[in-house]
């Protein structure tokens, strides 16, 4: 075996050789678990193709398990999917295709291996496994992927303008590869996707935001933004972060080109969280940096409710990218709001009032902030870095400290909107929010604790102040 499988991949690779031979239909172990296995990255997905009929064949193999799994089938694609031993196996039968200019829907035709590999999108991606009789476990490259492997590079089997062209997708995924694999895509490749840029138009958001996705989860995503970048795909997909791009100049001030910081702060976030939304909240931490930017006399340029107006941009950028409305948006856009608060209290004097209100107003979301805002510190100059985080791990002990003491990250105010309404045989209305909010503040103001008596003592005492009296109190 040209790969190196577990016993149990090898097991079922066996099945599958079995029941091909049985149909007496050529068949080949195909695509990204080839060449995953080859780099050692771990994978689950095995890509079977045979010449002949891809659902006989899994129907076939499915029987060789106790029990059988099922068979997902899609007539109409002619291909069909298996799990099994935790692998999910899809087969297909080989084919030769050609594509509709205006869409991603090939025509398809039976083909042979040869056929299939062409159209494939990159010579990595192409190598196959016979998983025939007498050549079993030999590797079928035609186009030296293996090379390209150790060479680490991406390129098309085809003309690239063919290979894209025939499905603009795959500009998005050389570049989700080139980032997942650090690895560098070919300059003719590269050139061809700058040509097709304005194809990429024609493919779903859905399937655009997935790769985008992807690129976000590599270990270094900065590669795949400034490739999206250059190539011009960024500015077709995502053009708010392109506004981002270059650094203006009066007077001899200039400001940091803030898409490379941006994606400097993704790198730096990528290294401390594989949680995709807050990947994104450093992704649009700065957002709002171009719609915000004054050039103002004697203090240089100036960006101004940048982390407001950013958060507002939030809803509408995940609905542009297909990205969810639900609470992981919102996640986002609150991300996107506090970012500069811990920042500002590393500054002397700090009250524990202004902690206070950092712990209250980040809840439970408190470590996430904190995570980005360590990741927001990008200066070249290393002292200035040391002495940022220095004073970063001051307001974090400091945080923890007043967290300790008021235990505001999830606070539940001690005295509720319903207790309030009984005390005083209220309904519902105004009073009851402004005695809930007095409260609040006093406890964030550090003028009572955080606790029911203190609480209930300053209710009366403050209703008594606003002339509210009630039957119970
Ligand atoms: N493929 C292709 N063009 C595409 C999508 C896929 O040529 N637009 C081919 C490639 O040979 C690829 C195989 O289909 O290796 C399987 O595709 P997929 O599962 O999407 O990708 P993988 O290469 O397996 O990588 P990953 O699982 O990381 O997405």
């Amino acid at each position: 075996m040209y790969i190196n499988c577990d016993d149990k991949e090898l097991e079922i690779l066996q099945k599958i050789a079995l029941s091909a031979e049985e149909l007496g239909v050529p068949c080949y172990l195909i695509g990204g678990f080839v060449r995953d296995k080859i780099l050692g990255r771990s994978t689950k997905d095995m890509d079977i193709v045979c010449v002949g009929d891809g659902i006989k064949l899994a129907a076939k193999v499915a029987e060789k398990f106790t029990p059988a799994p099922e068979v997902h089938f899609f007539k109409n694609f002619g291909t069909a999917q298996i799990k099994a031993d935790g692998l999910e196996i899809e087969f297909v039968g080989a084919r030769k295709e050609s594509y509709d200019f205006n869409s991603r829907k090939p025509a398809v035709e039976n083909g042979t291996i040869e056929d299939d590999q062409n159209r494939r999108d990159f010579t990595i991606n192409a190598m196959a496994i016979n998983l025939n009789k007498d050549d079993f476990g030999e590797l079928v490259d035609p186009f030296n992927g293996i090379n390209d492997l150790e060479l680490k590079n991406i390129q098309t089997p085809l003309a690239p303008a063919q290979t894209f062209s025939d499905d603009p997708l795959r500009m998005m995924r050389a570049i989700r590869f080139a980032s997942q694999l650090h690895f560098t895509i070919h300059p003719d490749t590269f050139a061809a996707i700058i040509e097709n840029a304005g194809r990429i138009k024609i493919v779903s958001g859905e399937r655009v935001a997935d790769e985008l996705n992807k690129i976000l989860m590599s270990s270094k995503p900065s590669i795949g933004f400034d490739l999206l970048y250059k190539s011009g795909l960024l500015k077709i997909i995502f053009p708010q972060m392109v506004d981002l791009a270059g650094a203006e100049y009066i007077d001899g001030h200039g400001h940091k080109d803030n898409f490379y910081h941006t994606i400097q702060v993704v790198d730096n976030i990528a290294q401390n969280t594989d949680d995709l939304w807050l990947r994104w909240a450093a992704v649009l931490h700065d957002i709002a940096k171009p719609a915000t930017k004054k050039f103002e006399e004697g203090h240089g340029w100036t960006f101004h409710g940048h982390e407001v107006v950013g958060g507002r941009m939030v809803p509408k950028i995940f609905t542009q990218l297909k990205l969810p409305q639900n609470e992981k948006m919102k996640f986002v856009r609150k991300l996107v709001e506090l970012h500069l608060r811990p920042i500002s209290l590393t500054k002397e004097n700090i009250t524990d009032s202004a902690i206070r209100r950092l712990l209250f107003d980040a809840g439970e979301d408190f470590d996430a902030l904190m995570t980005l805002c360590a990741a927001d510190i990008t200066s070249k100059n290393k002292t200035k870095v040391k002495r940022f985080l220095e004073n970063f791990e001051m307001v974090k002990k400091r945080c923890a400290e007043v967290e300790e003491k008021d235990h505001l990250r999830n606070w539940q105010p001690p005295i509720t909107g319903e207790m309030i309404m009984e005390t005083f045989n209220l309904p519902p209305s105004r009073p009851v929010g402004d005695l809930k909010n007095a409260i609040r503040e006093a406890i964030l103001d550090g003028i009572i604790p955080n606790e029911y008596e203190a609480a209930r003592n300053f209710m009366l005492a403050k209703a008594k102040e606003l002339g509210i009296s009630g039957v119970n109190s």
